[in-house]
């Protein structure tokens, strides 16, 4: 009797651009269980050979080669690309995980949607915080509290990646899907504003407040200018008050029990007591996590946590921010971030632009 009968045929795999961040898809690939990484492409030689040599895979100057071997690709080529390559791959046959942001276009983005529907094959888009096991304690942690307001900061120190979009569509993005995960309700209004410091030519330095029609309101905040790098998502809660640090992963619960003023021989004492929980989270590399949910989607069928649909909802919030803040004007907006997209659909969020 063969004792292998049963085991299941690996999923094969390539990364299509093994930069900054496709070498780490690559390298984590070639650790994942019941997966085999076929090979890598790149128009860097230099770079892709050397990807390929370390774990020992094919390499392919021209992508398109490598489409027929495989049945689903990681795609970290550069934003602009992302529309050309996936609806290439996706025509092929095969699988898709994309970087954030899905595309550089609202256009773009609905039409490798409709094309991955159109033929039948996953689409799972890179926001890889949602696999921070810091973001998923602090959404168990949320679902039991009434939220208030949410503020998050993602800063960076200046560096020359990432430098053909602005900090919006490089850092904010993150912040904007994890927000939307943790409030799905209709975004009614919005301001932004940002500064440009260095000479990239886009924004490097914004902030927005978006109010939510369930009343929450939330601060985002991103910078690629700031000497100190943080990721941190703070939820003020009726009953409590949340801080999560992505980088540490430490999530603090604070929780006031008493807060009285008591005299004592006539004089005013203050008093305030409270507790704090700290819940311990797992370190899980959230990429790990990112590309074996991807896996176990082409496996089984199911659609990601983070699909195509969720990713231009987010890339939807994100252009507005953006606009806004290049016009340097507040918006009254409907932006429903539960909307369908119907197949060849290129409806906008309806906007009202006011001098507030
Ligand atoms: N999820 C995250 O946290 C995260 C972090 C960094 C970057 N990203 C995203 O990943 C994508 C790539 O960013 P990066 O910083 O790795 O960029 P990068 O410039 O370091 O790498 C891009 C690679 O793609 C290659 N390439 C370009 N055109 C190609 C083509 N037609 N065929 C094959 N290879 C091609 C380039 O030679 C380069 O090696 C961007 O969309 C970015 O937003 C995501």
């Amino acid at each position: 009797m063969n004792p292998y009968r049963s085991q299941p045929k690996p999923i094969r795999m390539g990364v299509i651009g093994v930069g900054n961040m496709g070498q780490h898809h690559a390298r984590v690939l070639s650790l994942l269980k019941d997966v085999e990484l076929i090979g890598v492409a790149d128009l860097s030689v230099d770079r892709g050979l050397d990807t390929a040599s370390k774990h020992r895979v094919l390499f392919f100057e021209d992508y398109h080669e490598l489409l027929p071997l495989v049945d689903a690709v990681c795609i970290a080529v550069p934003t602009r690309l992302h529309y050309d390559v996936g609806v290439t791959c996706l025509k092929a046959g095969v699988h898709v995980l994309i970087e954030k942001p899905i595309a550089a276009t609202i256009a773009e983005a609905e039409s490798l949607v409709n094309t991955a529907a159109e033929c039948d094959r996953i689409l799972q888009v890179g926001h890889i915080e949602r696999f921070n096991p810091a973001f998923l304690e602090l959404a168990k942690v949320l679902k039991h509290e009434d939220i208030l307001a949410v503020e998050a900061h993602r800063m960076s120190p200046y560096s020359h990646r990432a430098n053909d979009v602005s900090v919006v569509f490089d850092l904010m993005i993150h912040d904007i899907d994890l927000l939307l995960e943790l409030v799905p309700e209709q975004v009614v209004r919005l301001s932004a504003h940002g500064n440009q410091v260095s000479d990239s030519g886009y924004l490097d330095y914004v902030t927005t407040t978006i109010g939510f029609d369930n009343g929450v309101i939330a601060t985002l905040t991103a910078s690629k200018i700031t000497h100190r790098k943080q990721r941190r998502i703070v939820a003020h809660c009726k009953n409590s008050l949340t801080e999560s640090d992505f980088l540490s992963h430490e999530i603090l619960i604070h929780r006031q029990t008493t807060a009285n003023y008591m005299t004592d021989y006539g004089q005013v004492l203050y008093r305030q007591d409270g507790l704090i929980e700290k819940v311990y989270t797992t370190n899980i590399e959230p990429l790990h996590a990112e590309l074996e949910h991807f896996v176990s989607c082409v496996r089984g069928g199911q659609q990601p946590s983070v699909g195509g649909f969720q990713a231009l909802q987010t890339l939807r919030l994100a252009s507005l921010i953006e606009q806004t803040a290049l016009d340097g004007k507040s918006q009254s907006c409907d932006l429903n971030v539960r909307e369908v997209v119907a197949a060849g659909s290129s409806k906008n969020s309806s906007v009202v632009v006011e001098d507030w």
